[in-house]
């Protein structure tokens, strides 16, 4: 199918598996065991109906789609979830997603697993994007999967930071391996099988190696987004790891709405991202209503890379353009200053 022909986020899943072979499909598209939190992720956003507000003044709505991650300048709320092996749709595999994030303007975490080496991706980037102050380098965060080896994390942070990534991503929701039938059917499971004890101890080590801002990704309840809290991070990212690790877990609006009704200071205490099943402008919409700050995708710029940096460029496009006409017709005037107002939050059919 021609790129062309892709006119909304969930055609570049038509498209991979048409275009890649089976068991790279496989890997990207696998959830956990039963894929009901990979399902839920999807279906959750229309269990909630949307509010809107007529004859409001929109025109402007496009002037407030960019944001600030972490001090860092974009053009979008969104940005491109940190995800491993791009090399499977692509032989230019994460170089696509640094280059098409630059001219997007919008920003790329990079996982740890990438095909493309930590080096290579690192000078891939496009000077003169997405950054703040003097340093004129595309500014990219950095995903990482961390053990209790100081000293090898140590070096890690060491390269990290002279590469000049602007935050470290920690993902916490990988105790162990995900249990991935649909992979292992294939032969495409985990890379290994051990545990890692990650604690907040832990972290206090590691925030004293680093003067990045190390954010843990994969919080699942408002009692960890407290923690996070106070355990000094500067952001949380809500995220079931798009239901590829345990199933039945919660998706990040259902996490958001718990952290909305019981701790709602968090949104101004910390940035929250968020991600998982983000297909629509709408999808965006109704995460940013309770108060995160940026939305993260994963498969459909994973699938998309089939295309190369073009259809990496195309997601991007198709989601702000989204965003724009979905709040123009939510009756926002100016994406800032949505509010939970714009939601119904009574979910209207229970899992
Ligand atoms: C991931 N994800 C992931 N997360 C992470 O912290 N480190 C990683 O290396 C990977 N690798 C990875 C590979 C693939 C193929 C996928 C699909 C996902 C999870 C990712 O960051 C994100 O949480 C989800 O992809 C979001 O869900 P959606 O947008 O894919 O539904």
């Amino acid at each position: 199918p021609p790129l062309e022909k892709m006119v909304g986020l969930p055609d570049f899943d038509w498209a991979a598996r048409k275009k890649l072979n089976g068991s790279a499909y496989t890997y990207y598209r696998n959830g956990a065991a039963g894929e009901w939190s990979y399902r839920n992720n999807l279906e959750v956003f229309q269990r909630f109906r949307l509010r809107p507000r007529v004859m409001v003044d929109i025109v402007n709505i496009e002037d407030s789609l960019p944001t600030t991650i972490l001090g860092q300048k974009y053009s979008a709320p969104f940005f491109i979830a940190p995800c491993a092996r791009g090399g499977l749709a692509h032989p230019d595999a994460e170089l696509n997603f640094v280059k098409g994030a630059a001219e997007e303007n919008i920003l790329y975490m990079a996982s740890l697993f990438s095909s493309k080496s930590f080096d290579d991706i690192y000078a891939a980037r496009v000077p003169g994007n997405s950054s703040s102050g003097n340093d004129t380098q595309q500014a990219l965060f950095q995903q990482v999967y961390l053990t209790d080896d100081i000293n090898e994390t140590r070096e890690l942070f060491q390269k990290i930071e002279k590469a000049g990534a602007k935050a470290i991503i920690m993902t916490v929701d990988s105790a162990a391996d995900g249990n991935r039938h649909r992979a292992a059917r294939y032969g495409v499971g985990s890379a290994d099988s051990s545990y890692s004890l990650l604690t907040w101890d832990l972290y206090h080590q590691f925030t004293k190696m680093t003067s990045l801002p190390i954010v843990p990704k994969g919080i699942q309840t408002v009692e960890d987004a407290r923690l996070a809290v106070q355990n000094g991070v500067k952001a949380i990212y809500l995220s079931n790891h798009g239901g590829r690790q345990l199933d039945t877990t919660p998706s990040s609006l259902e996490v958001a709405l718990e952290i909305y009704e019981e701790a709602p200071e968090i949104f101004q205490q910390v940035e929250v991202f968020a991600d998982g099943g983000v297909r629509y402008g709408a999808d965006v919409l109704k995460l940013l209503a309770l108060g995160v700050k940026a939305v993260g995708v994963g498969r459909p710029f994973m699938y998309s890379n089939a295309f190369g940096v073009e259809g990496v460029k195309r997601v991007s496009k198709l989601l702000k353009h989204e965003i724009a006409i979905d709040a123009a017709n939510l009756g926002v005037a100016d994406l800032k200053k949505i509010g939970p107002e714009y939601v119904n939050w009574k979910s209207v059919n229970a899992w």
